[in-house]
């Protein structure tokens, strides 16, 4: 028998766009005794996550829950839930998870269209609109914080056009939920997806979702379908008889489930539920407004310290990711050494990047709890010194400086977070 030794980790400033430090009152909430998932102390629990997702969600949607899984399990139950085979599907690419939503959908049978653009680019909306006008597909689905390139996709033009048009919008908000703003219901977004692990500071695990009584009504009538007492009307919505229902990701059983009937589905995760609860809690305790101003004040100085030390960051700002900064890797220097070091050296995580980007940028994120003064000037000070361990010619002593300049001039107090 092998008995290993009880977990001893160490500590380290994670500073990468997930998962990101989970803020300790959410790790105290988690050691909360376990609750039978039907016993009225826990769905009372239950009720108060819905609330509170449907205010960071920025909706009135009845239905706010999460899905038990990592992020991408909240866009395959939306997707697969409104996805009959041959369906239409636009998807507009601009990094890598636009590609995870393309293959979601073609798992569960659709049509994918996709467009393009260069990583480090957004679509004007009026390119997606062309392309909606083209294909005429029944769904669009698209990333809103793309955290392999570090940008934000402008979403209320694009969401207009769709309902305009009676296209269901959905939106993988994962890296921008809690972060960045985020209007559901505004931006005409029929189904919304965030992620746990990221701005709101949660450990991964489970995927917020929402949707609109657009795609509740797909749901009925798939349902009526699969009893045999479809109406006419209902079978518009269905014209396929071959669709995959996925009993997991079934929303209208998990709407049974979350909603007044409570119907046994699957055994909810009490501890993630607990934790999810606590973080919700915190964002509105802090203020939407707030939060989304506090990431984008840590995002000024760490800018500022990236910059005066020489280093260009990657892509154009005018479309950038607040809580996500690419730094393009100097010529010659070995990115992989550098973040090991950092990890080895000073317990600072950071991040590279995917596909045609890998071994080009590194990326930094600061995203909720990780999204503090200490842990910004401690990443800008190891990048320094490791970067001159491997020889890279940067302007020494700068970076800090120029950081503490924007903490300083714009707070007056070093004090705050
Ligand atoms: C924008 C975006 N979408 C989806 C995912 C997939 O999330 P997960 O790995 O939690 O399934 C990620 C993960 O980083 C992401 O950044």
């Amino acid at each position: 028998m092998v008995v290993f030794s009880e977990l001893h980790t160490p500590l380290r400033t994670i500073m990468t766009p997930g998962p990101v430090e989970v803020d300790p009152r959410v790790l105290r909430a988690m050691s909360t005794p376990i609750l039978g998932q039907f016993d009225p102390a826990f769905t009372t629990i239950m009720n108060e996550v819905m609330t509170m997702l449907r205010q960071v969600f920025q909706t009135k949607n009845t239905w706010a829950f999460p899905i038990d899984g990592t992020s991408r399990s909240g866009n395959e139950a939306i997707l697969c839930s409104i996805i009959e085979p041959g369906d239409r599907v636009l998807v507009p690419i601009y990094g890598r998870f636009g590609h995870l939503l393309v293959e979601i959908c073609e798992r569960y049978g659709a049509d994918v269209y996709s467009i393009e653009c260069p990583w480090g680019d957004v679509f004007d909306p009026k390119v997606v609109i062309e392309e909606i006008e083209k294909v005429s597909p029944k769904i669009v689905a698209i990333v809103h914080g793309e955290t392999s390139t570090g940008r934000l996709q402008p979403l209320e033009e694009i969401g207009r056009a769709c309902r305009e048009r009676d296209v269901l919008l959905v939106v993988d908000a994962v890296a921008s939920i809690g972060g960045v703003e985020v209007k559901t219901d505004e931006w005409f977004i029929d189904g919304m997806i965030g992620g746990t692990q990221k701005c709101l500071s949660v450990p991964s695990g489970l995927a917020p979702i929402t949707y609109n009584e657009r795609i509740e009504n797909i749901l009925y009538a798939r349902k009526k379908v699969e009893r045999g007492i479809a109406t006419e009307q209902d079978l518009n919505y269905k014209r396929s008889n071959h669709f995959i229902a996925s009993n997991y990701f079934d929303l209208s059983m998990l709407q049974d489930y979350w909603g007044p009937r409570r119907l046994n589905h699957h055994t909810e995760a009490t501890s993630m539920i607990y934790a999810l609860h606590e973080g919700l809690r915190l964002v509105l305790l802090e203020g939407l407004e707030e939060r989304f101003n506090r990431h984008q004040y840590h995002e000024r100085a760490l800018i500022a310290g990236i910059e005066a030390m020489g280093l260009k960051l990657f892509g154009d700002s005018s479309n950038k990711l607040p809580c996500v900064t690419c730094i393009e890797i100097p010529k010659g220097i070995d990115g992989e050494s550098v973040r090991k070091m950092l990890l080895e050296a000073f317990s600072i995580e950071i991040a590279s990047s995917f596909g045609p980007l890998h071994g080009k940028i590194w990326r930094i994120g600061t995203m909720g709890y990780s999204c503090r003064k200490e842990n910004v000037l401690a990443v800008l000070g190891a990048l320094e010194a490791v970067l001159i361990r491997h020889g890279v010619n940067v302007h020494r002593g700068d970076a800090i400086q120029a950081s503490l300049d924007v903490y300083m001039s714009e707070n007056q107090s070093l004090l705050k977070l």
